[in-house]
């Protein structure tokens, strides 16, 4: 099972990941995780990243080709993947096909999720994550009101340095401008599935299945 789960910033592209992972016991590849992880590291593509980032905009296609590249070949995609957060570009959309095509590997569905922008602004607005286990939380959850802890790991929740509002609107302006295209790209070659992400998350996740034969 290969997957694209595509879509606006907060649609729950993440959320949803994290519940295939379980079902189909294959990796979710978060690009942003990965950039905020090598961010925290320090590392050369970290430094390159960070101010990207926090002005909302998106690292270069070079490097996240790149990061595609060796995530994909490594021993842990073997049986699967769930792509979240890439490819954003055109470009990068081009890129992985071409790099699939070397691995004589094929992309099985790509899920468009769709939500309104007023819902977007309000779930990011709200959400936290766990720094050790990477959950998505709600602010709102009851369980999390006053003491910032996940109930998986007991990990310290934070909130994501671009979810600030002004942030927010940046992010949704460049997913118009530079990623929304590449919808058209997946509607052509007759993989995108479209779905509505509203409703609760058990709801959105069986929208998911009933798109790729799973339901
Ligand atoms: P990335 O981390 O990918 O951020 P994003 O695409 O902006 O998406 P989010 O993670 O904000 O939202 P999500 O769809 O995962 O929603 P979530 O499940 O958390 O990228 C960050 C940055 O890295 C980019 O801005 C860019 O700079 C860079 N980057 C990454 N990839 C790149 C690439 N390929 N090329 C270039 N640059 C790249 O849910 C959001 C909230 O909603 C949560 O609180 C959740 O609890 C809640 N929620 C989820 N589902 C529901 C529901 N059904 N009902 C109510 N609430 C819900
Ligand atoms: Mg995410």
């Amino acid at each position: 099972m290969r997957i694209i789960l595509f879509g606006p910033p907060g649609v729950g592209k993440g959320t949803q990941a994290k519940i295939l992972v379980d079902k189909f016991n294959i990796p979710q590849i978060s690009t942003g995780d990965l950039l905020r992880e090598a961010v925290s590291q320090g590392t050369e593509v970290g430094k390159q990243a960070k101010a990207v980032l926090e002005a909302g905009q998106l690292v270069s296609d070079k490097i996240m080709i790149e990061i595609i590249r060796v995530v994909l070949k490594s021993d842990k995609c073997k049986n699967g993947f769930i792509l979240d957060g890439f490819p954003r570009t055109v470009p990068q959309a081009e890129a992985l096909s071409l790099l699939l095509v070397q691995l004589h590997l094929g992309i099985d569905h790509v899920i468009n999720m769709e939500v309104d922008e007023e819902e977007i602004i309000k779930r990011l607005g709200k959400r936290m994550m766990c720094k050790d286990c990477g959950k998505i939380y709600p602010i709102d959850n009851d369980h999390h009101r006053g003491d910032a802890r996940c109930d998986s790991c007991s990990g310290e929740l934070f909130q994501r340095d671009d979810d600030k509002p002004e942030t927010i609107h940046k992010r949704l302006l460049v997913y118009s401008r530079s990623t929304f295209p590449v919808k058209k790209y997946y509607s052509g070659l007759g993989l995108l599935r479209t779905i509505k992400a509203t409703g609760t998350v058990e709801h959105v996740n069986n929208e998911i299945l009933k798109a790729i034969n799973h339901k």
